[in-house]
């Protein structure tokens, strides 16, 4: 009998351990302060954990419909047409999904063929350069510029051809923490003008801006909206990345496309979760209120840095915070962020894990959505360097 494991030919053969997964790993042996990862070390509003209890002690624990329970669809709905002024439809352009995750690598297998190019701007999210190739879709990659992470639209136009199928987008921005202008939103709209590229707007970051600024989701612009699958996710919004659900928008066309591979991906969403979310979406306070409670860990953690040496970058958005480390150490990112979890006790994530070609340069990357507790420890810590 022939009890060997047949030996398989990868679909995804660059893809080995992440280093939030060494870094995380790194943190828990040396007992550091993880402001590596990005999730909350704290819980979520008592009263979204009772919304969902009630719906499952109601007996709402069987099959959803496929595109997500009606009353969530249409609280979702309606809070992108009162931000965004964008009305979708609730039962043909609106779509529930297992987190962001899900929803961005859908969107691809719906509409990128093998040989069709996808543009990602870099530094990007580890997920969008896997899910282009198991697609069979060609990575085109462009940097944002680095030191600012604003796009280049120069590079951007140069990078289009007859075969670019899609180009990815994400503001606010992971890991910069950069958010796109309205300028900028225009100048993209421009740019596909005369094309038929489509968009995937990761937006899981909408309700993290600062400075009284405005999200300028692709919503609001009715040449991008046109191409878009806007993408989101609860679990950033309310605490809860644990949950992994979020939602897509896009013009029916697309959303129809779209639920075809939903619908034999993950057919649909957990039933319960996506009861309590819909009536703790009745009230816009949470949301509306993110801004401000995020504003405010941004700048205790920004505050506690002026003590460092770190030169910080700008923190527009996200619940991240960049810092230059030139002024601090010789090594690279990853091995600083390596010395400075075992040494220190603090963890964070290099930049150059965000770009395919390891790009370094000497930028971290930590995550302030921490008790203030834990983000005092860490700054006490990063106080010695
Ligand atoms: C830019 C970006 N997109 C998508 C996701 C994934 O979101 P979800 O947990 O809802 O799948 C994350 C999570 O870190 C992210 O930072």
């Amino acid at each position: 009998m022939n009890t060997r494991t047949p030996v398989l030919k990868s679909r995804l053969p660059n893809v080995g351990t992440t280093i939030f997964t060494v870094m995380s790993a790194l943190a828990a042996e040396k007992g550091a302060v993880n402001l590596g990862q990005g999730f909350p070390d704290f819980d979520c509003d008592p009263r979204l954990v009772d919304a969902v209890t009630e719906a499952m002690k109601k007996g709402l624990n069987q099959y959803p419909p496929m595109t997500g329970v009606p009353v969530l669809r249409e609280a979702v709905a309606a809070k992108v047409s009162a931000l965004y002024g964008h009305a979708y439809d609730t039962t043909s352009e609106i779509t529930i999904t297992a987190g962001a995750t899900q929803a961005i690598l859908t969107a691809i297998l719906a509409i990128v063929h093998p040989g069709d190019e996808v543009i990602v701007l870099e530094p990007c999210y580890d997920s969008y350069v896997p899910n282009i190739e198991l697609a069979g879709g060609v990575v085109v990659r462009v940097p944002l510029t680095p030191g600012t992470f604003r796009p280049d639209f120069d590079k951007i136009a140069a990078a289009i051809t007859p075969k670019t199928r899609a180009i990815l987008i994400n503001s606010p921005h992971n890991p910069s923490g950069m958010v796109w202008t309205k300028a900028e939103m225009q100048q993209l709209q421009d740019l596909l003008d005369p094309t038929d590229i489509l968009l995937i707007s990761d937006e899981v970051y909408e309700h993290m801006v600062f400075d009284g600024r405005p999200h300028e989701s692709a919503a609001r612009f009715p040449g991008l909206a046109a191409r878009a699958f806007i993408v989101s996710s609860f679990g950033k919004t309310y605490h809860v990345t644990g949950w992994k659900v979020g939602y897509v928008a896009a013009p029916a066309p697309l959303t129809a496309e779209f639920r075809k591979v939903h619908q034999f991906n993950v057919f649909t969403v957990n039933t319960p979760v996506q009861y309590g979310l819909a009536s703790y979406m009745a009230d816009p306070k949470p949301y509306l209120e993110l801004p401000a409670f995020y504003q405010r860990k941004r700048d205790l953690f920004r505050e506690g840095l002026k003590r460092t040496k770190f030169c910080m970058l700008p923190g527009e958005g996200t619940y991240f915070q960049c810092v230059d480390i030139s002024a601090v150490s010789d090594l690279g990112e990853a091995e600083f962020c390596k010395w400075l979890t075992s040494e220190i006790g603090v963890a964070a994530i290099p930049l150059s894990a965000f770009y395919g070609n390891g790009f370094d340069q000497r930028v971290v990357r930590f995550c302030f959505a921490k008790k203030d507790e834990t983000l005092h420890t860490a700054l006490d810590r990063l106080a010695k360097l």
